[in-house]
């Protein structure tokens, strides 16, 4: 007897879940909860049954009638949620209605910041003059960024770089750390760690304690160059930037060199080239001068080719280092160096 309940409370059970998963509507919910659960209901017969069983198998049979009670009440009230929340019909045929005719969306990719692309260019350019691109640590110790560039320790021309420097416990001034302050401290990387002969050139953040305005940034791109051999001259120099300035700025650009001073290098010289706006005429672009200057240069000086080992008898090289942004800001007509790290996607969008 026990077993003949329990086996109707199995099929009961099993039949009623799968009624309920084919009710579709509210109603044939309701008819189907009438048919289970209702006065005349399957499960309420078996439990109206109850007082009538033998007093040691009615409390298993009860047990087990209130639990798929408990079972059945649960499903229904998950197939009347889930009934509920579904789209309707009307909804549903609204959303598969297809309008070929719409224009579709556009897909939005992202681009290379300019600095970015104005430094692979650079790189591009004097790729294939034989310079390797290489990049080195942002911060650097004071005998790399000063010293060993033969600017010694308490040398004015340090002022030259306002530094920000790292705080640590040391006092020793050797082992100081800063920002870099330019690229120019990888040529001593570079030619401590390799042989001649060398060309290199070393893009890369560097660092200056100064206020920003439309030309001046405290953080900004520079791009380093270097080339020890025997037999480098000041004519390779010349020869090897006016390459580059034609690649970047147009065949026509002719180049203009001037004494400048750069402790690491001697002699050392500034390069111009001529207005790409006003062709030399003078323009607001060259501030009237027709010349406008993009770079320091210069042959690497003896004592910083002594300091890496290097005879300066035998090689001899020269280096040159330029500011990415500046060249950008040219090549662009960009007004103010601060659009570089504003991330405003207006002007962003321009060098897509
Ligand atoms: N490092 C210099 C600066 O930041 C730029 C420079 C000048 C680099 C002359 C050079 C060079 O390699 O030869 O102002």
């Amino acid at each position: 007897m026990t077993e003949e309940l329990e086996e109707q409370l199995t099929t009961i059970e099993a039949h009623s879940l799968c009624q309920l998963a084919r009710c579709s509507s509210t109603e044939e919910l309701e008819q189907w909860r009438v048919a289970v659960m209702g006065r005349r209901g399957k499960l309420s017969v078996i439990l109206r049954s109850l007082p009538n069983l033998d007093p040691s198998t009615r409390p298993v049979i009860g047990a087990l009638a209130n639990q798929t009670k408990v079972r059945l009440e649960a499903a229904l009230d998950k197939r009347k949620y889930f009934l509920l929340n579904q789209p309707s019909d009307v909804e549903l045929a609204d959303k598969d209605r297809i309008d070929v005719t719409l224009p579709s969306r556009s897909i939005k990719s992202g681009s290379h910041h300019p600095t970015t692309q104005i430094v692979k260019e650079i790189s591009e350019a004097f790729a294939t003059m034989g310079f390797q691109t290489i990049e080195g640590p942002e911060v650097e110790l004071d005998s790399y960024n000063f010293q060993k560039l033969n600017i010694p320790l308490d040398h004015p021309a340090r002022d030259m770089w306002n530094s920000l420097w790292i705080k640590q416990e040391t006092s020793d001034q050797n082992s100081s750390l800063l920002l870099r302050t330019h690229t120019s401290p990888m040529q001593v990387r570079v030619m401590e760690n390799n042989a001649p002969p060398i060309r290199v050139l070393v893009p890369g953040k560097a660092y200056r304690y100064e206020a920003t305005d439309a030309t001046h940034e405290w953080q900004f791109t520079q791009i380093e160059g270097l080339a020890v051999d025997k037999n480098i001259t000041f004519a390779n120099l010349k020869a090897t930037l006016e390459e580059f300035a034609q690649r970047i700025f147009g065949d026509q650009r002719r180049t203009r060199f001037r004494c400048d001073f750069f402790p690491f290098v001697e002699p050392g010289a500034e390069m111009s080239i001529d207005c790409f706006r006003c062709d030399g005429e003078g323009c607001r672009v060259c501030g009237n001068s027709g010349w406008i200057e993009i770079l320091g240069a210069g042959m690497v000086h003896p004592e910083v080719l002594k300091g890496v080992g290097y005879d300066p008898g035998v090689y001899t090289g020269f280096a040159f280092g330029m500011g990415a942004e500046r060249i950008s800001m040219l090549r662009h007509g960009i007004d103010d160096i601060r659009h570089f790290h504003l991330n405003d996607l207006r002007f962003l969008r321009q060098f897509a």
